[in-house]
């Protein structure tokens, strides 16, 4: 403990248990702030119309029982499958009103991919998702598909199909025997399922890696807290069904939109939809891995990440100044705990809106200068981006003058009400408008606003946040409403945080006297100016009725378990009825909010640095948004539970296509402590994205609070750094594959039936198994490490382990240790950890050999300039080794100066007598079955790997 005293000391005060804990370096400034506890918005605009979920409504009606489904009508064949057309037998109009025919289209696609399409025939009242928005995956010209494993089969009278797999007579998806109901507020179909089904997928939720019976996944976006088993940030309407019966595995992808909920049962699952049109993709696998990168080459290979993002980021929601975010990067350094990027939370922006400083509490000067200086030490930067854009009061000179509102009002890039208004939703920083990525200037707009952000303030990457996109009125909050928004408000929502910025009084003087008087008035007076039919305005009996044309929009007939407040579809994000320019209603693509914004944003940071991977954590995606984004795991809980449930978001976020995942280490809500934060910042090491933030008002956490913390961390910072070439190389098999990085036991080991569910443990690649700690007060863990006679090694002994298949074994963890293995058979690359990623690509490599039972192992390693959108020289080094012998051989032009320094050969049973490297002598250690094999660069100088090469021992 004696470190946590001069760490007290250094600061004068600090509490780790309070939440008071600010560390503020303009102390003058303080005394004068002002906090308002007042809401920002009228509290009347808040509320939105009790709805009550179907599935939680004992008398609502079955469709399944109740519905008389289709008949066959015709079917023709075509030269990749069939087309037909399905008659409706009786109306029963339950949840919308029954489309008459449809046109059924099957169409093999390529070998592993099949797809169903279903759509009334008459396309008036129906939303048809097009290409430009979520691109449909492509047709294999090529491929004959007499060769496909799947095969469609469907019955005329009473119309349902089945697909079954051809090599192994199984049907692995089977809507006969329920109705098909199809109408414009209601899709629904059901397949049967195997008893004890092992199926992952359909996000996005805080759940297991497995989906059991009895669950229900709503699948609409959602920007509250992970909440367990409901609807958050983004939506995956994909699923991966494991069959061990049979040792395969199939995908089934609904390329929808639509607000969706997936009902699990014993032996069957339905999918219902309350818009859009039937669109479904079987992937065929038949591993788990192959129906992953089927899936995610169709969806959208994941963007390539600039090298610098697999560093260590810091942030927190609450550095009050600029000063305080400088602290926070020197007291890394004088920790020395590696920092590569430090982030921003909306404490920079002027009042919370988008693309301005605070002129007092983030003065640009100042700022610049921090940029420039972590630039200087190979630093990045990364500010938060908030969706909505606020709306000034026209009424007053100094707040009317924001640009972006602006802007964007003139060029037409905001959405709208139906009426044509535009629509006032409210954020941080008050009202609020948002950017309709439907319309045509949109692009510009952000191609303007960020390149002019950019040069005032460099910045390295963006993080989208609010991309649901979030607004805290239910509906509108009224067109003329901003009129009488006295000035920005923070917005802040937590019960004691209710207050404008701190020094806002002082930055605002001139406003602040008005404000102060207005602000009373307003909170108190109650909605009278909503102009459109925002939900909060429309009376009770308006809701679950069937109303003609597109349908009850605000209200459906069909009311899904939208887990926030009173289940109104428009509580907390923008209402089902706001209309994008080309007449695209909200309702039908409110889950694409959040990939069109990176898409956006991508394409903007793109226009002003061409060649510059840009990098952009989201926080709402969409099928296809690994594209443009990596996502965070968004509001976690500082607590165990939370932990856990970081590695199943992960295997879920990598088989959705994105791979570049992690979440706040330590815990976002609430404080976190010691112990937790000392178990976390290990785990999350392994992450892809490895970020620590937390939440306003909680206790700050950066790794260097708490001693024990800080040596966790810095253990585990240095495998990480050490283990940089072999996660960029897994990087870019993502970018070129779409396979994940961490990947599920039970993906690793398909024929494995006990792995099934198995996620308390992952591998990082093929090659490493982590098995953190996941509970408190222990110093030990448990874990499997499959295979039949798969060796692993002890990363940090070198060690051989004695595990026994199937046994899960006690490992010992004490507090600072995470376990971490070597599967035997691969070869690792390795680099010399330095402070930064920039420094540590200026060290020598090393590679580490952990060879099989039959003395064999091979690996890879791919370097690139580790920023180029369009990678013209490239380096791909195959190792492989058997008999004693280790080959080097590379292709590609990239140059890579630094040597190989170091090769560790794990397993070898004698020592040898010498070491050559290519014939030249080399000097090694031989201890525990390992031989340590260093100073090769002396042998051979710099750029080993741009050659052949070849190690005897
Ligand atoms: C949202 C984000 C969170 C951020 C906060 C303030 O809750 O998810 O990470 O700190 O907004 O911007």
């Amino acid at each position: 403990m004696i470190l946590s005293t001069i760490v007290i000391a250094l600061w004068g005060f600090i509490s780790f248990t309070t939440a008071d804990s600010s560390n503020s370096t303009t102390d003058a400034a303080t005394t004068s702030y002002v906090p308002i506890f007042q809401n920002a918005i009228p509290p009347a605009l808040t509320i939105g119309v009790e709805q009550l979920p179907n599935i939680n409504n004992d008398s609502a009606v079955d469709a399944n029982v109740a519905a008389k489904g289709y008949s066959v009508v015709n079917i023709t064949n075509t030269a990749r499958g069939l087309t037909g057309i399905l008659k409706l037998k009786s109306a029963t109009n339950i949840y919308g009103y029954d489309f008459e025919y449809l046109n059924l289209t099957v169409e093999y696609q390529s070998e592993q991919r099949l797809n169903v399409h279903i759509e009334p025939t008459n396309l008036t009242d129906v939303f048809v998702l097009p290409d430009e928005l979520v691109p449909k995956p492509k047709i294999d010209d090529d491929y004959d598909f007499a060769r496909s494993d799947l095969v469609f089969e469907y019955d005329e009278e009473d119309f349902g199909f089945e697909i079954v797999r051809s090599s192994t007579g199984e049907t692995l998806f089977s809507t006969k025997g329920n109705p098909l109901v199809f109408s414009n507020q209601f899709i629904q179909f059901n397949t049967t399922l195997p008893q004890g089904y092992a199926i992952s997928g359909l996000g996005e939720s805080i759940h297991g890696s497995l989906n059991e019976p009895g669950l229900v996944k709503t699948l609409f976006a959602n920007g509250i807290s992970n909440p367990i088993d409901q609807n958050d940030y983004g939506v995956h309407p994909v699923y991966f069904d494991q069959r061990y019966s049979s040792n395969t595995t199939h995908g089934v992808f609904w390329r929808s939109s639509a607000p969706q909920e997936v009902v699990f049962e014993e032996t069957s699952l339905t999918w219902r939809s309350i818009s859009g049109v039937i669109d479904l993709y079987f992937f065929s696998g038949p591993d788990p891995k192959d129906v992953i990168t089927q899936y995610v080459s169709q969806i959208g290979l994941p963007a390539m990440q600039p090298y610098w993002a697999l560093g260590y980021h810091q942030c927190k929601w609450g550095f009050e100044t600029i000063d305080d975010v400088i602290d926070v990067v020197d007291n890394f350094k004088k920790f020395d705990i590696k920092l590569e990027a430090m982030w921003s939370d909306i404490d920079y922006m002027d009042s919370f809106k988008d693309f301005t400083n605070d002129p007092y509490r983030y003065p640009t000067d100042k700022y610049r200068k921090f940029l420039d200086d972590l630039h200087e030490n190979n630093q990045h930067y990364v500010p938060i981006f908030d969706a909505g854009i606020y709306v000034p009061n026209p009424n007053n000179a100094t707040d009317n003058d924001y640009e972006p509102f602006h802007l964007g009002n003139e060029t037409d890039v905001f959405l709208k009400n139906p009426d044509g208004s535009l629509y006032i939703g409210s954020v941080w920083p008050g009202y609020t408008v948002f950017p309709d990525f439907l319309s045509n200037n949109t692009q510009e707009y952000f191609n303007i606003l960020f390149k002019d952000w950019y040069n005032r303030l460099p910045f390295d990457g963006i993080w989208a946040d609010m991309n649901e996109a979030a607004s805290y009125c239910v509906g509108s909050c009224g067109s003329g409403r901003y009129f009488d928004n006295p000035v920005q408000r923070a917005g802040y929502r937590f019960s004691d945080q209710n207050s404008y910025p701190k020094g806002f009084n002082v930055s605002n003087a001139t406003e602040w006297s008005s404000i102060s008087k207005s602000i009373a008035a307003t909170a108190t007076s109650t909605a009278t100016t909503i102009s459109t039919s925002s939900s909060s305005s429309l009376s009770i009996d308006a809701k679950n009725t069937l109303a003609p044309g597109r349908g009850n929009i605000n209200y459906p007939p069909y009311a899904i378990n939208n887990m926030i407040g009173n289940h109104d579809l428009a509580f907390r994000q923008i209402s089902p009825n706001a209309t994008h320019a080309d007449g695209t209603l909200e309702y039908d693509i409110h889950n694409l909010f959040g990939m069109l914004e990176e898409k956006a944003i991508y394409h903007a940071l793109l226009s002003f640095r061409p060649n510059k991977r840009p990098f952009i954590i989201g926080r709402s995606t969409f099928a296809g948004a690994g594209k443009y984004t990596g996502r965070w795991g968004g509001d976690n809980f500082a607590d165990y539970y939370m932990m856990y449930f970081s590695i199943p978001q992960a295997f879920a976020f990598g088989s959705f296509g994105l791979p570049f995942f992690g979440v706040d280490a330590c815990g976002f809500n609430g404080n976190t402590d010691m112990e937790l934060c000392s178990r976390w910042m290990q785990l999350a090491s392994f992450f892809p994205f490895y970020r620590n933030h937390n939440v306003i008002k909680a206790i700050p956490q950066e790794p260097y609070r708490w001693e024990a913390v800080i040596s966790a961390t810095k253990t585990s910072m240095d495998v990480r750094y050490s283990l940089l070439p072999y996660y960029y190389t897994l990087l870019q098999e993502s970018h070129v594959s779409g396979m994940p990085i961490l990947r599920a036991l039970s993906w690793q080991f398909p024929y494995e039936s006990t792995l099934s569910g198995v996620d308390n443990q992952f591998f990082v690649g093929d090659v490493l198994i982590v098995t953190p700690v996941l509970e408190p007060g222990v110093n030990y863990t448990k874990g499997v490490f499959p295979g039949n006679g798969d060796i692993y090694y002890d990363y940090y002994t070198h060690e051989r382990q004695n595990f026994t298949t199937g046994k899960n074994e006690t490992l010992d963890a004490p507090l600072g240790h995470i376990p971490l293995h070597i599967r035997g058979g691969y070869i690792i690359p390795t680099q010399e950890p330095g402070y930064t990623t920039t420094e540590s690509r200026q060290n020598p490599f090393g590679l580490i050999v952990a060879l099989d039972a039959k003395g064999r192992a091979s690996g890879k390693l791919y370097l690139d300039d580790g920023e180029s959108v369009e990678v013209e020289e490239s380096l791909n080094v195959d190792f492989v080794a058997s008999n004693n012998k280790l080959v080097g051989s590379s292709f590609g032009q990239f140059k890579v100066d630094q040597p190989l320094a170091n090769v560790t050969v794990l397993g070898v049973d004698s020592k040898p007598e010498k070491v050559l490297f290519n014939n030249n002598t080399a000097h090694f250690d031989y201890t525990n079955k390992t031989i340590f094999i260093v100073g090769l660069d002396k042998i051979v100088g710099n750029g080993t790997f741009n050659k052949e090469f070849t190690i005897n021992w």
